[in-house]
């Protein structure tokens, strides 16, 4: 059984179903650019884990995982762009082909960041996979190469994302009530 619809929750805005096909539709992107190649997926705690795992399930090149930890300082309420490593990866990814694995990209300011502090490690290709795309909340451009939705400038919960940490779990994402 699904956990029941929380009042806070104004409307579902892409149902498990919905979500399972996108996935399903990047994954075979995913499989088709990195044919005869090796991956390595890197996630994004803690958002991304339940993507990650759909995802990762869906691919059909070998891969590995890691996951990455960081903290976002904010001054007066806004994103600053100063990102620190919480827990870093546990292996080297140089020569590697990666995929930055994300729940959401925002203000693109924490994916430029990992960009960059990977990019600095070496791998053999870089780009990212993101299920959520706020684009209309950028300041800084990125490249965003795999995306499963676009979404309206709204807050969101679910599939990972959360409000106050609770919500992650639930099966779809939905908009929030102002
Ligand atoms: C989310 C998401 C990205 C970041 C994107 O993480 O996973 O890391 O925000 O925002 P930006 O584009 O504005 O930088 P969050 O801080 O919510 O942490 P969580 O994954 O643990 O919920």
């Amino acid at each position: 059984m699904s956990p029941a619809q929380p009042p806070e929750i104004e409307r579902i805005l892409f149902t498990e179903g919905e979500i399972a096909q996108r996935i399903a539709a990047v994954a075979a992107e995913v499989s088709e650019r990195y044919r005869g190649r090796q991956l390595k997926l890197i996630a994004v705690l803690k958002g991304s884990v339940f993507f990650l795992a759909a995802l990762a399930q869906r691919i059909e090149v070998p891969l590995k995982i890691d996951f990455l930890a960081i903290s976002s300082f904010a001054s007066s309420g806004k994103p600053t762009g100063v990102v620190r490593i919480a827990k870093d990866l546990d292996e080297p990814i140089e020569g590697e082909d990666v995929l930055l694995v994300e729940d959401i990209v925002d203000t693109g300011l924490t994916a430029r960041y990992l960009l960059q502090t990977l990019a600095g490690r070496g791998p053999n290709s870089l780009a990212i996979c993101t299920l959520l795309d706020r684009t209309c909340r950028r300041l800084v451009q990125v490249p965003v190469e795999f995306r499963c939705f676009e979404i309206p400038d709204r807050f969101v919960v679910g599939f990972g994302l959360d409000y106050r940490q609770l919500y992650r779990n639930l099966p779809y994402i939905a908009v929030m009530r102002p």
